[in-house]
């Protein structure tokens, strides 16, 4: 028989896991469903399940860890000082006037006039040619299989090659009518490209006129801030402090797709880093580190992790003054061989404080209480997305393997996986149920562990490999006679026999090891 494959021999073979499977997955064992399912859904928004909201809470809670009750040692030697913060999600409308989301927070849009369907301008590709009368365009991920169909479809040559492929936004109006757009077969029938603003919308109290409307919060960095005063006057902080925030965000996303990976719902967890201008770099530098540091350590592999600096044209408005952003990337399936963004570290300057101070009439200058020097600080933001980054380590932890019944393991580090173990009697009869409840008892007031006394055993080890549980202790009749259990090891499918009051110990150890 061939070795298990591991997290290992997956990356060398380079083998993509399918996003179709990963999704399946995801529903068959109660990690994510689409919302509302039974009306039929509603595009761009996502139920956690019960093993997801705890995978979802295993990754809020290192992140508030590492930020706040822990937080990381800065340059001089002693901890970096950073506070929490729940703020509400509908805030005062001049929130997001001030912020720039009222006028700027905006996709461009194109329309097709036949099928009544939207685009978003930059997620289309045109193949153009000199010698082509009609210019079909395409989502940017079809792939080359599709694309060929489709000309051949409009009875166009079907090798690609022959073709340039540009991005819709490189290509001016006045060439529109040439082009055939994605789910038609004629030309003619994209407009003019619109901007769309991506905030939801509702209105507070009983009237709902234009004066009563307000916004769900588009990020929950403005939340931080507006308490930017409250913080300082009520607790110790000085400048450089940070003030973190876990929390959903809401984005009427054009094209809510892959997953949960853009959705319309979704949580951030974002930090805003608040220090003197002169020390802005040295603190990009620093967060960079630590945020990646992170990501490795709850399992996402380097070779699957890259950081890329935005380019000029992708800059936000409030970056564009200063160092800009750059982001942590994820080589996610759909993505492949490419990678995705999880999480952006920008530079926001003194945009956002300046902003409120001008639009609020409130000081929100900073006094340095050693050099008197009063200065509006500067922000570093290290902004995560929470369910992003769920996706991502499921999509990291998704390990086909033939070699068991289930297929697929789900290679789960300890410290997120949402089960730590599983204790299984070897049958649903009296001999084995009590002892196995027993071990339950004691390991749930240590561990997130599972008591699954239901279907044979061979079920119930593919059960918890597929939900990434790393152990499984099995109470037999041997356990009733010497007190030892079976221990299946979940990414080696190795067994061993331990005493059962050295479980504790043994999971600890064993977890360590896994951690690396
Ligand atoms: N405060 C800065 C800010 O919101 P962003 O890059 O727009 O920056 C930060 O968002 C993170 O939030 C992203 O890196 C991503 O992980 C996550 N995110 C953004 N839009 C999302 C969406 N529609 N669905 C899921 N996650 C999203």
């Amino acid at each position: 028989m061939s070795q298990p494959q591991t997290a290992e021999t997956q990356m060398s073979e380079n083998t993509t896991p399918d996003m179709k499977d990963i999704v399946a997955l995801c529903k068959r064992r109660g990690f994510v469903f689409p919302a509302s399912e039974i009306y039929g859904g509603i595009n761009g928004f996502w139920d956690y399940g019960p093993l997801g909201v705890e995978l979802k809470n295993n990754l809020r809670d290192l992140w508030w860890k590492q930020m706040v009750t822990t937080p990381p040692i800065g340059p001089d030697g002693q901890p970096v000082q950073i506070v929490g913060l729940d703020s509400s999600i509908i805030q005062n409308p001049k929130t997001w006037e001030a912020s720039g989301h009222v006028g700027g927070f905006s996709d461009p849009m194109v329309d097709c006039k036949a099928t009544k369907l939207r685009y978003r301008q930059d997620h289309l590709i045109v193949l153009t040619s000199d010698k082509a009368d009609r210019w079909p365009a395409f989502h940017e991920e079809a792939e080359d299989s599709e694309i060929s169909k489709k000309l051949k479809k409009l009875g166009m040559p079907s090798d690609i090659g022959l073709f340039e492929k540009v991005n819709l936004t490189e290509l001016d109006v006045s060439t529109y009518a040439k082009i055939v757009g994605p789910d038609v077969n004629d030309p003619g029938t994209l407009t003019e490209p619109k901007q769309f603003n991506l905030m939801f919308h509702t209105f507070v109290g009983a009237n709902a006129t234009e004066a009563d409307k307000a916004y769900l919060r588009p990020e929950t960095a403005q939340g931080i801030f507006l308490n930017y005063k409250n913080v300082l006057d009520s607790s110790r902080v000085k400048v450089p402090f940070g003030i973190a925030q876990i929390g959903k965000a809401f984005r009427n996303e054009v094209t809510p797709r892959n997953f949960i990976f853009r959705s319309r719902e979704f949580e951030q967890m974002e930090m805003e880093w608040f220090c003197h201008p002169d020390e802005v770099e040295k603190w990009r530098d620093f967060w960079f580190e630590e945020r990646t540091k992170f990501w490795k350590s709850i399992g996402l592999q380097s070779d699957n992790l890259i950081m890329r600096k935005h380019g000029d044209d992708e800059l936000s408005h409030y970056a564009k003054a200063g160092l800009g952003t750059s982001d942590i990337e994820y080589r996610f399936p759909f993505t492949a061989p490419g990678y995705g963004e999880l999480e952006g570290i920008a530079h926001r300057c003194d945009f956002d404080l300046t902003q409120h101070q001008e639009h609020s009439k409130q000081k929100l200058e900073y006094m340095d209480p050693q050099t008197q020097e009063k200065f509006i600080p500067h922000v570093i933001e290290p902004a995560a997305g929470l369910t992003r980054g769920v996706l991502a380590l499921i999509c990291e932890a998704y390990t086909p393997d033939p070699n068991r019944p289930s297929g697929v393991y789900l290679n789960f580090h300890p410290s997120i996986a949402p089960k730590k173990a599983a204790i299984l009697p070897l049958t649903a009869k009296d001999d084995h149920v009590p002892l196995a409840t027993k071990i339950y008892m004691d390991l749930r007031e240590h561990y997130a562990v599972d008591l699954d006394i239901k279907q044979n055993i061979g079920k119930r080890y593919a059960r918890q490999d597929e939900i990434g549980t790393p152990f499984c202790f099995t109470v037999d009749d041997q356990s009733n006679e010497d007190g030892t259990v079976t221990v299946r090891h979940r990414n080696t499918m190795k067994q061993d026999r331990i005493a059962i009051d050295t479980i504790r110990d043994y999971m600890e150890k064993e977890m360590a090891l896994m951690a690396g």
